[in-house]
């Protein structure tokens, strides 16, 4: 079936991050094998039209009206930059149309809003029921007043821990989830996505919204992400919609003793000449998921070293995924029922890459 938001942006967006960091990988393989190293050269040759090439064996007319092609080509790279703003628009009108129910979502998970009881009737729920036999239905019953009465007690408010759950469900959130962050994201009320206003650069914005906590001052904590959707000058070809640019977060006020990105350390220092030791303490950086609001910085020359690119590719796949999916079905990512969608998901495009593959190195 045909899903245009994956073609539009899904595909593209994760292939980048995922060209970014195989290529490391594949430069390694051929490195350590000078056979794999000739036999690509070969087919990268062919496809230049370097020295074995047929584009050389052209006579110069043909070759001229090909580079009229490559002109029409560089156009055609404009007028999809063009396509992807459109889309990009239609993005931004279909999220007033949702923002509603979203808002509606936060007003029950932070209890500013009790569901009626036709709002809370579900189809599946009524098929279980019907399944168990009249004594299983006896002790369910008698399970369900009990719980009735727990619940009395502790007076859950809203859907408690919602968002932290969601977290912990979904491996690419929770492999930066450490366990102080816990008790701070019990706090996280909502996640919202705001798009660029028309006109503006491209790019969006993830804002979590906190309620009143012990943590830190702020209310909300945003990410944000640019993007590019316009052919590079120097390399038009290589267009193939929107990608994110770059990211930049937000400073988080800690309150007083709770920044649990920072953690100090005693270290013992030698004195040079009179050999005396003497314990210092120094504050290193601490792992968090509250490190996602300080992603390092693309310097000027756009250069980066190794750790930053990979954090950084690793940061783009997380905010991607956090306004495509998580935001838009913030619920099955709480039950799980969305989980195993993902799974399906990931192994279609690790097929689609592989085609990608075939199609670059033509047999
Ligand atoms: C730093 O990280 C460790 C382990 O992840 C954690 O136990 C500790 O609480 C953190 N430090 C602070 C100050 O939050
Ligand atoms: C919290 O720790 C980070 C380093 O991880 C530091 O840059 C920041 O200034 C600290 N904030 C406060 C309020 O202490």
């Amino acid at each position: 079936d045909f899903h245009p938001q994956s073609i539009c942006r899904d595909n593209i967006i994760l292939l980048t991050v995922m060209c970014l960091s195989s290529a490391r990988q594949l430069t390694v393989q051929m490195m350590q094998n000078p056979q794999i190293l000739a036999a690509l050269q070969e087919r990268l040759d062919g496809l230049n039209g370097s020295p074995s090439g047929y584009m050389e064996s052209l006579p110069k007319v043909v070759k001229r009206r090909v580079n009229a092609l490559k002109n029409l080509q560089v156009k055609c790279a404009h007028i999809e930059a063009k396509f992807y703003e459109e889309v990009h628009e239609l993005e931004r009108k279909y999220a007033a149309l949702y923002q509603p129910l979203f808002d509606k979502r936060s007003d029950i998970v932070k209890a500013a809003y009790e569901p009626t009881d036709e709002e809370c009737e579900w189809k599946a729920d009524e098929e279980e029921e019907l399944t168990v036999s009249k004594q299983d239905e006896m002790k369910e019953k008698a399970k369900l007043e009990e719980e009735k009465k727990d619940e009395e007690k502790e007076d859950p408010k809203g859907i408690p821990e919602f968002w932290l759950t969601v977290f912990k469900n979904v491996d690419l959130l929770s492999d930066m989830l450490q366990e102080h962050d816990e008790p701070i994201l019990k706090h996280l009320q909502d996640i919202k996505v705001k798009f660029s206003d028309p006109g503006q650069p491209m790019s969006f914005t993830l804002e979590f919204h906190f309620e009143p906590n012990d943590f830190f001052t702020n209310t909300v904590l945003t990410k944000t992400y640019k993007m590019r959707s316009e052919p590079d000058e120097n390399d038009p070809f290589s267009f193939d919609g929107p990608e994110i640019m770059c990211c930049t977060g937000c400073t988080i006020d800690w309150t007083k003793g709770k920044n649990v990105t920072l953690k100090t350390i005693k270290k013992k220092q030698k004195h040079k000449g009179r050999g005396t030791v003497r314990t210092v303490t120094k504050t290193v950086p601490n792992d968090s998921f509250f490190n996602f609001f300080t992603p390092p910085e693309v310097p000027e020359n756009g250069e980066l070293d190794e750790d930053s690119e990979a954090v950084l590719a690793a940061d783009f796949e997380i905010g991607h995924f956090i306004r495509e999916r998580i935001v838009p079905r913030a619920v099955l990512y709480f039950t799980g029922e969305a989980i195993e969608d993902d799974d399906d998901d990931y192994d279609e495009e690790g097929e689609e890459a592989d085609d990608e593959v075939k199609h670059l190195w033509p047999q």
